[in-house]
Formats: C-alpha cells, structure tokens, sequence
C-alpha cells in the first residue's frame, strides 16, 4: 500500500538520515527501484516528473502500476508516490489518481499567489492523508523541461510557506539539476542553517542530489534534509550499462535481443546506485 511521505520523512529528521526519492520513467526502473528499497529494507520515494507521467501513458497507469508491484513484488517498506516538481493543475490530477504525495512547485509565481495556491492544495491533500512538498528560490539546471534560475532561497520566506500547513520544504541552497559544473561552488550551508533554524522541524528536501559529494550530503542531513532527490545518476548508470551490452554485441548473441535480456544491465546498474545512495543517506533498515 502507498503512504504518504509525510511520516517517514518526520521520522528520517529525528534520526538524522534522509531518504531518497528515486524518480521513475517505466516498469523497468520502478521495479528496480522497489525491489531494492525491501533488500535494504528502507523507505522510498518514487518520483514522477510531469513529463515522466505523460511518457508513462497518464498518472492512472503509473498509480496502477506501482500498486500492482508493490502486490506482486510482496514489497512491504514504506512506499510514497509524489509527483516531482507538479504544477498546480497537475497536483490536482495526481491527488484525483491515487498518488500518496505531491510537489507544488509554485516558486515561479509571486510569492503572495505561491501562497495562497500552496494553501488551496495543502487542504485538497490533507483531505485525503496526502502529503505535499513546496519549493522556496529555485533549484539551478533543467529537469525535464523545468528550468530554475538557481535562485537562493530567503529564510524569512521559507519560514512563511513552512507555516502554511506543507509537510516538507525544498529550498535552493546552490543545487543544481544535473551534472554539476566542475567551476559548482557547492551548497550554501550557512542559508541552509539559517532555513533550517527559520522553519523548526519542518523535513527539508535537497534537490539535484545526483553528483553532490559525499560530505556534503552528510552536512546537509546534519542540517535539516530529510529527503534527496536523485535522478539523473540513476539515468547516466543505465544508459552506459546499455550502452556496454550492446557494444559487446551481446544483444547479438543467443536471444541477447530479448528487451527482457536487453534492459537487465541497466536495471543492474540502477539497483546498484540506488543501494549506494540509501547506504550514504543513511536510510538502510530504517522501514
Ligand atoms: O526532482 C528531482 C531531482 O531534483 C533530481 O535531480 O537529476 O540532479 O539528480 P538530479
Ligand atoms: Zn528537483
């Protein structure tokens, strides 16, 4: 059964470790993804971007699928599936789907409307027992067609849209989508302390979580983050691990040509990621 995010990240900031949302793009990656979160026997996240929902064939079939896996694969840790970085007409789509968890991503909009649009969702989801993450600055790079300025975050409004009721906050502390340029100055922990100070308990959510040094993440966690987003490392492992197989001809060889042969590298490759980063964030037998 799908729950909401909102306990298990309230739970991961008392003690002191994150979980991950690992965003989803087919069967293939959900279940990669499912299967390795109840070998470490920790929580997760499945992350949909719009863009992965309209791939995928509509938010229906994703909340189909994953509740079809999470039955058939016997998964049994805590699952929440959020929609990753949602506009307001697609927060209210996936709240009528079936999906545990929503992000509003409203920093685009002058604060007073991100306001009282956060407001109008919090109690749409709330009605239901589903959580809802809000974004304050935005997250540098591009993720899907969501483009961010990189804009740092004002920890006066931070604590502002932390009072409206959300159940987790993002904020641009300097993160970015993608790979982070080699001149990337790191995260601004003396904002993220001041954030973290500003909003009280309240689960604070990193971004951009691919490619962000180890101590890093430790530092943040040690700051507030309960929650890290993770995407684009899980895309580059798959496609080189495809890449590889192919390269070596083996999609030449036997039935190597069978998609379910095809895509096992990949699928390999991004359990293997994903058990790294819930090892570094700390969320291993924490379900
Ligand atoms: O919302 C999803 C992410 O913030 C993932 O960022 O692709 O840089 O890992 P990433
Ligand atoms: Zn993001």
């Amino acid at each position: 059964m799908l729950v909401s995010a909102r306990e298990m990240l309230v739970k991961a900031r008392e003690g002191k470790y994150a979980v991950g949302q690992f965003n989803i793009n087919n069967l293939e990656w959900t279940k990669a993804i499912l299967l390795t979160a109840q070998e470490n026997n920790s929580p997760v996240i499945l992350g949909v971007s719009e863009g992965a929902g309209k791939y995928m064939g509509g938010y229906d079939t994703i909340v189909g699928m994953v509740n079809g896996l999470i039955k058939g694969l016997n998964i049994t840790v805590p699952v929440a599936l959020h929609l990753d970085h949602g506009s307001y007409e697609g927060a209210k789509q996936t709240i009528e789907a079936g999906f545990s968890s929503v992000m509003f991503d409203g920093s685009h909009y002058p604060f007073e409307e991100n306001v009282a649009k956060t407001k109008e969702l919090v109690e749409i989801a709330h009605s239901k027992g589903i959580s809802v993450e809000a974004e304050v600055g935005s997250i540098g790079g591009e993720e899907d067609g969501v483009v961010g300025a990189g804009e740092v975050a004002d920890p006066q409004e931070c604590k502002a849209i932390s009072e409206l009721g959300i159940d987790f906050l993002a904020a641009g502390i300097g993160n970015i989508h993608g790979k982070y340029p080699e001149n990337w100055t790191g995260l601004n922990f003396e904002v993220l302390g001041k954030i973290n100070q500003a909003t009280g308990s309240m689960p604070l959510v990193l971004h951009g979580g691919s490619g962000i040094p180890e101590e890093m993440i430790k530092e943040a966690i040690s700051l507030g983050v309960a929650k890290i987003n993770v995407n684009t490392e899980c895309q580059v492992v798959f496609a080189e691990a495809t890449r590889k197989y192919i390269e070596e001809g083996k999609d030449l060889q036997g039935k190597g040509f069978d998609p379910r042969k095809l895509l096992a590298p990949g699928v390999d490759a991004i359990k293997a990621c994903v058990k790294e980063k819930m090892e570094l964030f700390g969320s291993v037998n924490q379900a």
